[in-house]
């Protein structure tokens, strides 16, 4: 038998499965490392947590397996992020993470000053706080000696190729979310290289995702307790990962990832940009494409509110307070904006807000209000979808938020279609293990192929039109909200208040 190694380069951890060739799953492991706020709204981690994640797992992980029957290892991992190394390839500074909003002044000088029309037509995108352009742009600014230093930047889930192989590489999915790559034509923008101060000898080498970039390093296989030779694809950022990992692959199909961000994933065989750019128009890891809307904070509004707020690691306890009677007909209402947001409105200073309470209102309303904003924010980039024309009938939904039964109901209802539920719900890690299958065996004729033939669906949750007409009125509702407020979170930004 051959094992894959699927690896999920997340935000709060790192998880790594062990994944056979028929798609089961052997084993998981887990490891946690820290998330730096360094200013409001900042967002960073060190390259070096995550490769020490990886030392601590992979031996975990293949406890109790002959490690020469693993052939191969895919790594899915968080977007945008910066990741700059020096001419010793040493890392100079802290990741700037995809959550991270920093880059207000530089957003607007790319999407005012250069124009959305120039950066659309360039690389298919405009520019979000999040993306890497911006953050270039800002170090060339604020750390002009660093800046000059940089011999190579990557993505975050690069560094640990890179530490596995050293090669410096990419994939297209990921590359897309830098706002350097040409996506539609699959090659770095010269334009946007020029803009941020790069040349091509500092971009990683393009593979699409499925295709092997080198084999593990001596030094690296004994560090992992992994045979040197052991094959390492490109990857993918964790959203394609996923999205291989749920069978969302060709024409038209949707998964949502409700995990720290949340996502909507639409794949689709050419090219296509949502003409006012609030979803993004990416490279997808089955070599064709797809549009996605992004929020910032989404299971992390769950964490944060019962971690850092109610002081509660309980969550099963509270969720179950939230009687089926309450759900459709709470009063309070919750904006999801921790972070700021991206998809669909595109604002830094955006900011999370509780709406409506009275002095009968419980802990369970605001923590189903919790959930319920969540689920209306990201049928806003449903909604976006929609106006584009594009049907979704339905979806797959994974990420760590999908656990919860209540969540993916109110979800459910929130968008009206039916969500399935496959059977592992972590989708990027799952879906770099199917990546690493393909770049290792020649008979696997596609990603596609293989993503489809693996998906098994173990539940769907389907919607109750009488909650959802419910739910219809209540998200009329919270859409007038943010609208209301914009002026007022820009002024606090400005701290004209
Ligand atoms: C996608 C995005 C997030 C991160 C989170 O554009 O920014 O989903 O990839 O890991």
């Amino acid at each position: 038998m051959e094992f894959y190694i699927g690896i999920d380069l997340g935000t709060s951890a790192c998880k790594f499965l062990l994944v056979d060739e028929t798609g089961k799953v052997h084993n998981t492991v887990t490891k946690e490392y820290p998330l730096s706020f360094p200013h409001p709204g900042w967002s960073e981690q060190d390259p070096a947590h995550w490769w020490r994640a990886c030392c601590e797992g992979l031996p975990q992980l293949l406890a109790g397996v002959d490690a020469g029957q693993v052939a191969g290892i895919g790594v899915g991992g968080q977007m945008h992020g910066l990741v700059a190394l020096d001419d010793q390839d040493r890392v100079l500074r802290p990741a700037i993470l995809w959550n991270d909003g920093r880059t207000a002044a530089q957003v607007e000088y790319l999407n005012n000053t250069v124009g959305r029309d120039k950066l659309s037509a360039w690389t298919g995108n405009i520019a979000f706080a999040g993306f890497t352009a911006p953050k270039l742009l800002w170090m060339r600014q604020q750390e002009p000696d660093l800046f000059a230093r940089i011999a190579r930047i990557m993505l975050p889930k690069d560094y640990l190729v890179y530490r596995m192989t050293g090669v410096h590489a990419t994939d297209f999915s990921d590359a897309s979310g830098m706002l350097l790559l040409d996506v539609a034509h699959r090659r770095w923008s010269r334009e946007m290289l020029e803009l941020c101060g790069l040349t091509e000898a500092q971009m990683p080498r393009l593979f699409e995702s499925y295709q092997p970039v080198g084999t593990l390093t001596p030094q690296a296989a004994g560090t992992l307790g992994l045979p040197a030779g052991v094959t390492v694809c490109a990857g993918a950022g964790d959203n394609a990962a996923a999205a291989i990992g749920t069978g969302t692959v060709g024409e038209g199909r949707c998964n949502i990832s409700l995990g720290t961000s949340g996502t909507v994933f639409i794949s689709s065989e050419s090219f296509r940009v949502d003409p006012h750019n609030a979803l993004h128009a990416f490279a997808h890891a089955d070599g064709g494409y797809h549009l996605m809307g992004c929020m910032l904070s989404a299971a992390s509004c769950n964490k944060w509110w019962m971690e850092n707020i109610l002081q509660d690691s309980d969550y099963a306890a509270a969720q179950a307070e939230i009687t089926p009677d309450k759900l459709g007909r709470n009063h309070v209402f919750y904006l999801p904006y921790l972070m700021g947001e991206r998809s669909p409105i595109n604002d830094t200073n955006a900011r999370a807000t509780f709406l409506g309470m009275t002095m009968d209102t419980t802990r369970a309303d605001m923590t189903q209000a919790m959930l319920e904003g969540v689920a209306f924010a990201l049928r806003d980039s449903v909604e976006v979808a929609r106006s584009l024309g594009l049907e979704i009938p339905r979806s797959t939904l994974c990420g760590g938020g999908s656990r919860s039964p209540l969540w993916r109901k109110i979800l459910a209802n929130v968008l009206g279609i039916p969500l399935d539920l496959p059977v592992t719900e972590q989708g990027p890690g799952y879906g770099a293990a199917l990546l690493a299958m393909v770049a290792c065996c020649g008979r696997r004729d596609s990603a596609a192929q293989v993503s489809r033939e693996m998906l098994q669906v173990k539940e769907t949750v389907e919607p109750d039109p009488a909650l959802s007409a419910l739910y219809q009125a209540r998200y009329e509702e919270y859409r007038q909200i943010y609208p209301a407020c914009k002026t007022l979170f820009a002024n606090l930004a400005k701290g004209a208040v």
